[in-house]
Parts: structure tokens; sequence; C-alpha cells
């Protein structure tokens, strides 16, 4: 699945590896010293940024890339001060911005939210993330990063640890990286493990970071517990994980953060967390550059 002009983005599932590298191309094409030029544009289009759950980096980064692009935003992220609070359907609330714009990204609770969007929409929709689905514009970033850090997307071993059952980046991530020759280790509570659906290859499955674990990884992507979608289960990256690393391992975590990834690691030459953050800006400048051409 190529990505062109007024295609939907929703899920990572209809890409084969050839996509997916000739997508870091794309995205690196996109992140230069000028990421935040304004590039004037005179097929300027009108964007809705319509979010029901919170959202820091997503939205903002969006809105960001949009702006240099030559683009306009139109925000949508109280909802409760739109029609939704009148009760309005999501299908009733995409057709109403479909009329108006020419794009929309959607932020939703509902896991498929994206889906039901794209049958009542004819403007591209972007899945910003839905429920405890995907959220595969996070994936682009996190692969982003690891591709501009080992310069390859194969021969690594990733350790995918924390709220594996409830993370979206981690549903959507993990798709990814079976395409490719990564060994996946999976790390985390018994309560909190990987959906069955998930399971495409063998994982290595462990409740903690031992010494072998952390010394063969080359990744770890720890993410937060979803308390929100009624996770309950408690782990946490210590100093002794971190002694553990290899130096050459690389710490990552989409944020926000909570109580796992303490910022006593953030000067450590090994945390990655930040530099993922602002690779969301090239990912999505490629995106909305592919999508509204
Ligand atoms: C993630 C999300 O919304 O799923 N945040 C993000 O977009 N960077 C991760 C999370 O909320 O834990």
């Amino acid at each position: 699945m190529r990505l062109v002009k007024g295609n939907n983005f929703i899920s990572l599932k209809d890409y084969d590896r050839d996509d997916i590298l000739s997508v870091m191309q794309g995205i690196s094409s996109y992140d230069d010293q000028n990421l935040k030029r304004f590039i004037p544009n005179n097929k300027k289009k009108l964007i809705a940024n319509l979010f029901y759950e919170p959202s820091t980096r997503t939205s903002s980064s969006f809105y960001a890339a949009a702006t240099y692009l030559g683009h306009e935003i139109l925000s949508i992220n109280n909802v409760q001060y739109s029609s939704v609070a009148k009760g309005e359907s999501l299908e009733d609330t995409i057709r109403t911005l479909a009329s108006y714009v020419h794009c929309i990204i959607l932020r939703h609770s509902e896991e498929g939210a994206a889906y039901s969007a794209v049958q009542v929409s004819d403007v591209p929709i972007i899945n910003a993330g839905d429920g405890i689905g995907e959220h595969p514009t996070q994936t682009l970033l996190d692969l982003y990063t690891i591709y501009k850090e080992f310069k390859r997307l194969d021969r690594l071993t990733v350790a995918l640890m924390g709220d594996l059952k409830y993370g979206r980046t981690i549903h959507s991530l993990i798709q990814v990286l079976d395409l490719f020759d990564v060994h996946i280790h999976l790390i985390g509570p018994h309560e909190l493990k990987l959906p069955l659906q998930y399971y495409k290859k063998e994982y290595i499955e462990s409740t903690m970071l031992t010494e072998n674990i952390a010394m063969s990884i080359d990744v770890l992507y720890i993410t937060r517990v979803q308390k929100e979608r009624g996770a309950v289960g408690n782990y946490a990256f210590t100093r002794e994980d971190a002694m553990k690393l290899d130096n050459k391992c690389i710490v990552m975590h989409p944020l926000p953060r909570n109580e796992e990834l303490g910022d006593w690691f953030d000067s450590d030459p090994r945390a990655r967390y930040f530099e993922q953050m602002s690779n969301g800006l090239a990912v999505r400048k490629y995106l909305l550059g592919e999508i509204l051409g």
C-alpha cells in the first residue's frame, strides 16, 4: 500500500516492508534543518483536528505541520462545546466536517472509530488514535526514530515494555516490526499482556527486564499504564534496569509518561524519547504532504 493523494491513513495493516522503507525515505525528505520553515502553498487546504481524547504532541504536531505546509487547521478538541455534547454521533459529526474541510484528523476513544469515519466521509481521514486500537502516525515516528538511529529496520532486537494490553502505540508498532527481521521481547505484568490477535510471531515474554534481555536489546520501548482505559498494573524502569542496558541501547517512550519512566533518566545519552517526540513534526508534514498533494 503506497500512500498517495486522497488516501485515508487508518492502519499500517496494508503496508509491506518496501512501503515502510519508502515511507522512511519520504519522512527523511521532510526532516531537514528547516523543519519549521513556512512553505508558501497556493493549494492551501483546510484540515480539521477532531480530538475526542486529550492530546498534546499529536494534535499540536499536526497543527504545526499543517501550518508550516501553508494549510489551515480547524481545531475541535473541546468536544464538550460542540454538538457532541448534544448527543451527536461520530458519523454525523464527520459528515458535517467533511462538507467543510479537505481532510479530518481524528482521535477517538473507541476502537474502530476511524474506520466508521471513513464510511461516511468523502475526504481523507487520518487516524490519530482510536481507543485501544491503533495509533499509526505514532508508529511512523517510532519507526523513524529507530531508522534514524540504526539506519535500518532489520537485524534489531526490541523490547516492548509496559501496558501491552491497552496501549495502542504497541498495537500499531508490533505489526510493523513483524515485517522486519526484528526479535521482539514483551515485558510487563500478566494482567497487561498483549491481546491474542497481535501474536503473529513467537515473542519472548517476561515480567521483568532481566540481565539477559537487557544485554541483547537495541531498543527498549516503554509505555505507561492506560489507567483511563481500566488498566491496572505496576511497573517501572529502574536505575538497576538502566545499569543492565547496553551503552548502545536506546530508550523510547511515546509520552506522556508517569511513574514508569522517571526524569532521572532524561540526561542519559541513551534516552531518545524527546527526539522521538520531535520526529513527529517531520512525520506529520510528510503524511499531510502526501495525502493533500
Ligand atoms: C500515546 C497515545 O495517545 O496513545 N500518546 C501519544 O500520542 N504520544 C500514548 C499514551 O497516551 O500513553
